[in-house]
């Protein structure tokens, strides 16, 4: 079932192109086409699955399709634990709405994908690989644009974890400049990039 081969199940690109294209504004199809594209370019480079880079790059704000007026009361319905940042700002919702909706609406069984599909937020202690390439895709498809994203994208003499961690620094130095509240599962996934850092 998780196999590479099975990634796309009943759906082929073309067609979950076309649920995208309805289900998604332009602006918002657009950047998910930027991010697949990078994270197959990732994908790569670092070894990691390109089909399934491909797919959870391309699915990966599937969750934005339902409106922030609605994410806690869908989150609700689908059993998605929430906390008191995330009632604060529902939106961080859409990273786990997507995990589980592209299961209910696309048929899609894949773990690795819906994991990926899951994290590309706030992420989670334990990135796999294909976690972190969706999450770094995200931040550096090529219509953004903030300082230090050049050395992000620069990733071709860098290791996967180190470049995740300069795309960690940006999100919690963006949080802390802007006075933002910080999701609790930041600080074991900053630590667990820490003590990765020691065992490798
Ligand atoms: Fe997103
Ligand atoms: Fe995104």
């Amino acid at each position: 079932m998780d196999s590479t081969g099975d990634v796309f199940l009943s759906h082929s690109e073309p067609k979950i192109l076309n649920l995208l294209a309805d289900w998604f504004d332009k602006e918002l199809f657009a950047h998910s086409l930027r991010v697949r594209d990078v994270a197959k370019e990732m994908a790569k480079h670092f070894k990691v699955d390109v089909e399934k880079a491909s797919l959870a790059g391309l699915l990966h704000d599937f969750g934005r399709g339902i409106r922030e007026a609605d994410m806690l009361s869908e989150a609700k319905k689908l059993n998605i634990p929430v906390n008191y940042v995330e009632k604060i700002n529902p939106c961080l919702l859409h990273a786990p709405l997507g995990g589980k909706l592209v299961v209910s609406r696309l048929g899609i069984k894949d773990v690795d994908t819906i994991n990926a599909i899951s994290r590309h937020t706030v992420g989670e202690p334990q990135m796999s690989d294909l976690d972190m390439v969706v999450y770094i895709a995200d931040m550096i498809e090529p219509a953004r644009s903030f300082s230090d994203l050049e050395k992000i994208r620069d990733f071709g003499h860098k290791r996967l974890l180190e470049v995740f961690e300069l795309a960690y620094v940006c999100t919690l130095y963006h949080l802390l400049k802007w006075k933002k509240f910080i999701h609790p599962k930041s600080f074991e996934v900053w630590n667990w990039i820490q003590s990765s850092k020691i065992e490798e």
